[in-house]
């Protein structure tokens, strides 16, 4: 979940060296990888500062029960 309560869901694989994203840890819009810190957007999926990579990242809609997964 984002900073702004929308929900984001990304591949679980680190563009640097596969780490699993869903251990890192998330703050505001970024997750942390926990191999080596990579800063990766949940908006765009791409690596911050200078590291170069993108992750998968996909829209979420919650409608009710229901979960909307935009791929
Ligand atoms: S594997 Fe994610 S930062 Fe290295």
């Amino acid at each position: 979940m984002q900073e702004d309560g929308s929900i984001r869901i990304l591949d679980n694989k680190c563009p640097h060296k596969g780490g699993p994203l869903s251990e890192g840890i998330v703050s505001g819009n970024y997750v942390y990888c926990p191999l080596h810190d990579w800063k990766i957007c949940m908006k765009t999926g791409s690596a911050q500062g200078g590291d170069q990579g993108n992750v998968a990242c996909f829209t979420v809609e919650v409608e009710g029960d229901d979960i909307y997964v935009f791929i």
